[in-house]
C-alpha cells in the first residue's frame, strides 16, 4: 500500500510508524510543512492508562516517553488567598518536542519517509496514494477540501486563551484564579521538564477586551502576564511560541472519510486543553486506523471500521471536553464558593471524576469535603449529623426546606401512572408510591395530578378535584408517614392543549380517538398539526383554572402532603405561558418574560396563600426549550428569581416537551447544568433531574453544590428500592422497618 500523511503532529507520525511496522512493504511518507524543530506549544499531559495503552502498540515509543515525562500526583488549586491540593491522580507532561522527536525518530528507523518543510495545500496533489491520511490538525486543508462529504462543524468557544510556557517547574498541575482591575484570570500551569512548565492563561472575552488584549503582540501578553502572575511566577520568565490569544474551536464532523481520504487526530475532533486528551485522542486513533487496515479486507472497509470503532470513544471524550469547558466559561459563578466545594467542583468539573472514584484516588481529600458537607447540613438543616466514625454520603445527610426536613436527598421524581379512573388514585398508586417510600428515598413526588377533568392529560391521570379524591390520596400519605421514613410531595397541573390525549403507552402526546375533552392554551396553538385545536384562554377562563388550583391545593392540605409542587414544565398549560414558542398573546399575559410568566405567578400566588407556611413549595420548570427563538438557561435564571420572589422554596429543574420539533441533547446528567446555574445565579435551592442513575452522581452533584436535591425518574420504576441499594453499596446501610427486620443480618448477593 502507499499511504500518504499529511501532517507530521502527534497523529500523523504514530499512525505512519505503526502502518509501517506492520507491514514494511507499505510505502509511508509524512509530508510536514514545518521542520521538526520547529513544533508549536510547551508541554502536552498523559495520564497513566493513556500510557499503558500506548505502550501496547508501541512499547518502544512508550519506554522512550516514560523516560522524557515529568510525573506527578496532586492537583493544587490556588484559590482565595488558600491552596487547595488533592493527590493520587497520576499524571505526567511531556514536552511536544520531545514527543515528535521520539515518534520521528522511531519513523525513521522502521522506514517511513518523513518530508519536513513540504506543504501539501491541495490533497489532490497525492492522487498517486492509495490512502491519505488527514492528519493536518485543527485547521486541516484536506478536510477543507472535502467539506461537502465530511460535512465538519466548528464550535468555536467565547473564552480567550494564550499558550505560553514558563521555566518555573510547578510540584503539581496548578491552577490559579487570580482576579484583576479587568476580571478573573484562569491559569492551567503543569511541569514537563526539569525547568519548563506549560502555562495557559484564559478569560472570558469581556476580561480579554478590558485588558486592552485584541492587538496584543507576543511581547505585550508576555509583558501583561508576568505582571499579573509577578506572585505566582516568583522571579521566573514566561516563554512564547506563536503564543497568540485564541478561541478554542471544537470540531467534529459527520463523516471522517471520504473514499481513500481519512481524517485523524484534530482534523478529525477537538477536545478542549482543559481535559488534556487532544493528543491522546490523536495517537489512539493512529493505533484504531492501523488495527483497521490490518484486519479489514479493503481500504474503504478499513475506514468504515475505523470510524465505527473510534466515534463512539471519541464523541464521549467531547461530551466530558464540552462539560469542561464550561465549567472554565462560567468560573465567576463559582467564585463565591466554600474554598473546598470550589476545588471539588473543579475536579468533578468533567463528569468523569466522581465523588467515588475520588475517593479511591484521594481518600482524604473526599473525606474532607463530606466532613464540610455534614457540617453545613447540620447548620441549615438544624438536625445533628452523627460524623463518628465518618461522616454520611453527601446524599444522607438531611436537608431542611421551611418545617420539612428531609432525611436524605435521593427525591422520586414525578412519574404519571396513567392507571386513575375519573382522576381516583386507587391501590396502584399506594403500592407503587408506598414501595418506593420504604424503599428508602427522602421524598417521594406523587405523579402530575391534575386541578379538574379537562387538566388531565389522558383518561388514565390522577386528579385532585374532589373530596373522594383528597381521601383517597390521604390514604396513600398516611401510609407514607406512618409506616415509612420518607416524606410524600404532591405535583398538581393542567395539561393545557397537550391534554386529551392517549395513554402513554399507546402513543404519546397523540389525541384521543374518541370522547375528548376541551382544551385551553395561551394561544390557540396545537400541539402537533393533528392535535386537538386549544382555545385561547380568556380572561374568566384565566379565573377559573386559578381557582381550581386553588381548589385542588386546599384538598392537597387535606390530604396531608408534605410538599405542594406546581407543574410549569414540559409544555403543559403553565409553561405554555412561559414559553414564547407557545405563548403569542397580545394582552398582558404574552409578549414579555415578565407578562409570559404572569399568569404562572398569579397560579403560585394563590395557591401559597392557602397552603401552609410552615410547607414548603416547589416549582417544576423546562429550563429550555431545546429550539431557536424559545426559553433559554437565561430565561429560566430569570423565571426561578421570580419564582424565588413568590415564596418558592426550591426550583425543580427539568427542561424541554414544550414543542415536538424540540433538539435535545441528552447524556448523562445532561439537564444537571441548568439546575447548577439556577442554583447560583438566582441564588434558590435546586432539584436536579434527568439521566441521573448512579449513587456516584448523586453525591458528586450533591458536593460539588450543583443542586440541592437529585429526582430520580426510571431508575426508580426499575428499582423502588434504590436509596437502600446505593447506602448499602456505600457502606451506609438504612435501618429497615421492623417487619424486615431480618435483613439487618441479611447480606444480598446478585451472582
Ligand atoms: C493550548 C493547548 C493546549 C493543549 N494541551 C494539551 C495537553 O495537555 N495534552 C494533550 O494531549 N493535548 C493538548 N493539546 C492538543 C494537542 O496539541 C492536539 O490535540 C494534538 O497536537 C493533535 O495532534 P494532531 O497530530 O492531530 O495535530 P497537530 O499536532 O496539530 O499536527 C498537525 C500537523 O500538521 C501540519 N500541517 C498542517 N497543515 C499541513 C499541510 N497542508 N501540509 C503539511 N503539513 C501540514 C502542522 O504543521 C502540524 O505539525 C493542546 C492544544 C492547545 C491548543
Ligand atoms: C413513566 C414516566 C412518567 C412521568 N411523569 C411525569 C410527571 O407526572 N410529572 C413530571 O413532571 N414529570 C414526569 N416524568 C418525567 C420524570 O419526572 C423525569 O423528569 C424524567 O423521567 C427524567 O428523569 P430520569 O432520567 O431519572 O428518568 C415522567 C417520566 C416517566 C418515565
Amino acid at each position: 500500500m502507499k499511504a500518504a500523511v499529511v501532517g507530521g503532529g502527534p497523529s500523523g507520525l504514530f499512525f505512519a510508524l505503526l502502518l509501517k511496522q506492520s507491514d514494511p512493504r507499505h510505502d509511508v511518507a509524512v509530508y510536514e510543512r514545518n521542520r521538526l524543530d520547529t513544533t508549536f506549544g510547551f508541554g502536552v499531559v498523559f495520564s497513566d492508562a493513556t500510557e499503558e495503552a500506548l505502550a501496547v502498540a508501541d512499547p518502544e515509543v512508550a519506554d522512550a516517553m516514560t523516560r522524557r515525562c515529568h510525573r506527578w500526583d496532586d492537583i493544587e488549586i490556588h484559590y482565595q488567598g488558600r491552596v487547595l491540593t488533592s493527590t493520587g491522580h497520576r499524571f505526567s507532561g511531556l514536552s511536544r518536542a520531545a514527543l515528535l522527536e521520539v515518534l520521528a525518530g522511531r519513523c525513521r528507523d522502521t522506514g517511513v519517509r518523513l518530508c519536513f518543510e513540504r506543504e501539501i495545500p491541495d490533497p489532490e496533489s497525492l492522487a498517486g496514494a492509495d490512502l491519505i491520511v488527514a492528519a493536518d490538525g485543527a485547521n486541516s486543508a484536506v478536510r477543507e477540501k472535502y467539506r461537502e462529504h465530511l460535512r465538519p462543524s466548528v464550535d468555536v468557544r467565547p473564552n480567550r486563551f494564550v499558550w505560553l510556557g514558563t521555566t518555573k517547574p510547578f510540584p503539581a498541575f496548578t491552577f490559579y484564579f487570580k482576579s484583576d482591575a479587568h476580571g478573573l484570570w484562569r491559569v492551567h500551569a503543569y511541569q514537563y521538564e526539569p525547568d519548563r512548565s506549560t502555562f495557559i492563561v484564559e478569560t472570558t472575552e469581556a476580561t480579554w477586551r478590558a485588558a486592552g488584549l485584541e492587538d496584543a503582540s507576543e511581547e505585550d501578553t508576555i509583558a501583561f502576564c508576568e505582571k499579573l502572575f509577578a506572585a505566582e511566577l516568583a522571579g521566573h520568565r514566561l516563554l512564547s511560541n506563536r503564543s497568540i490569544w485564541r478561541s478554542f474551536p471544537t470540531i467534529r464532523n459527520e463523516r471522517w472519510h471520504w473514499k481513500n481520504v481519512v481524517l485523524a487526530g484534530d482534523a478529525a475532533h477537538t477536545a478542549h486543553f482543559s481535559v488534556g486528551s487532544g493528543t491522546k485522542l490523536a495517537m489512539e486513533d493512529a493505533v484504531a486506523l492501523v488495527d483497521a487496515l490490518r484486519t479489514a479486507g479493503s481500504i474503504p472497509e478499513a475506514l468504515a471500521a475505523y470510524e465505527a470503532a473510534r466515534r463512539p470513544a471519541v464523541e464521549s471524550l467531547q461530551r466530558a471536553a464540552q462539560a469542561s469547558l464550561q465549567w472554565f466559561e462560567d468560573t465567576e459563578r463559582y467564585m463565591r464558593l466554600e474554598p473546598l466545594q470550589f476545588a471539588f467542583t473543579l475536579i468533578t468539573r468533567s463528569l468523569r471524576v466522581t465523588h467515588e472514584n475520588l475517593k479511591a484516588r484521594d481518600p482524604a481529600f473526599v473525606a474532607k469535603v463530606d466532613a464540610w458537607f455534614a457540617e453545613q447540613a447540620e447548620r441549615l438543616s438544624r438536625v445533628s449529623v452523627p460524623r463518628d466514625p465518618a461522616p454520611p454520603p453527601p446524599m444522607f445527610t438531611p436537608f431542611r426546606l421551611r418545617d420539612l426536613v428531609l432525611e436524605n436527598r435521593v427525591v422520586v421524581s414525578p412519574m404519571c401512572q396513567y392507571s386513575a379512573v375519573d382522576g381516583m388514585p386507587d391501590d396502584w398508586h399506594l403500592v407503587h408510591l408506598g414501595s418506593r417510600a420504604m424503599g428508602g428515598a427522602g421524598l417521594v413526588f406523587a405523579e402530575m395530578t391534575n386541578v379538574s377533568p379537562e387538566a388531565r392529560i389522558s383518561p388514565g391521570c390522577a386528579g385532585l378535584y374532589s373530596e373522594a379524591h383528597a381521601t383517597a390520596w390521604r390514604r396513600i400519605v398516611d401510609f407514607v408517614h406512618a409506616r415509612t421514613r420518607s416524606k410524600i410531595a404532591m405535583q398538581l397541573g393542567h395539561a393545557g392543549r397537550k391534554g386529551s390525549t392517549r395513554l402513554s403507552w399507546e402513543g404519546d402526546s397523540e389525541p384521543l380517538p374518541q370522547g375528548n375533552w376541551p382544551l385551553l392554551a395561551p394561544s390557540s396553538l396545537p400541539y402537533y398539526p393533528h392535535s386537538q385545536l386549544p382555545k385561547e384562554m380568556t380572561r374568566s377562563d384565566l379565573r377559573a383554572v386559578l381557582e381550581q388550583f386553588t381548589r385542588a391545593a386546599r384538598y392537597a392540605v387535606d390530604a396531608g402532603f408534605d410538599l405542594l409542587e406546581i407543574h410549569m414544565a414540559h409544555g403543559y398549560l403553565l409553561a405554555s405561558f412561559i414559553s414564547p414558542l407557545t405563548n403569542r398573546r397580545a394582552d398582558e399575559y404574552g409578549g414579555s418574560l415578565e407578562n409570559r410568566m404572569r399568569f404562572p405567578l398569579e397560579v403560585f400566588d394563590a395557591v401559597r396563600a392557602v397552603w401552609p407556611a410552615g410547607r414548603p413549595m416547589s416549582a417544576r420548570i423546562s429550563a429550555v426549550d431545546w429550539v431557536p427563538g424559545g426559553v433559554e438557561p437565561a430565561d429560566s435564571v430569570e423565571v426561578a428569581r421570580m419564582l424565588k420572589s413568590r415564596g418558592c422554596d426550591i426550583v425543580d429543574v427539568s427542561a424541554g416537551q414544550t414543542v415536538p420539533e424540540q433538539r435535545p441533547v441528552y447524556g448523562r446528567l445532561f439537564q444537571t447544568p441548568f439546575a447548577d446555574r439556577i442554583r447560583h445565579e438566582a441564588g434558590v435551592a435546586t432539584m436536579a433531574v434527568g439521566n441521573i442513575s448512579s449513587y456516584a452522581d448523586v453525591n458528586t452533584i450533591l458536593a460539588a453544590g450543583r443542586a440541592d436535591l437529585c429526582l430520580l425518574a426510571r431508575a426508580h420504576l426499575w428499582d423502588p428500592y434504590w436509596t437502600r441499594h446505593a447506602a448499602h453499596e456505600l457502606g451506609y446501610p438504612l435501618s429497615w422497618p421492623d417487619p424486615y427486620e431480618s435483613l439487618n443480618q441479611y447480606r444480598p448477593r446478585f451472582t
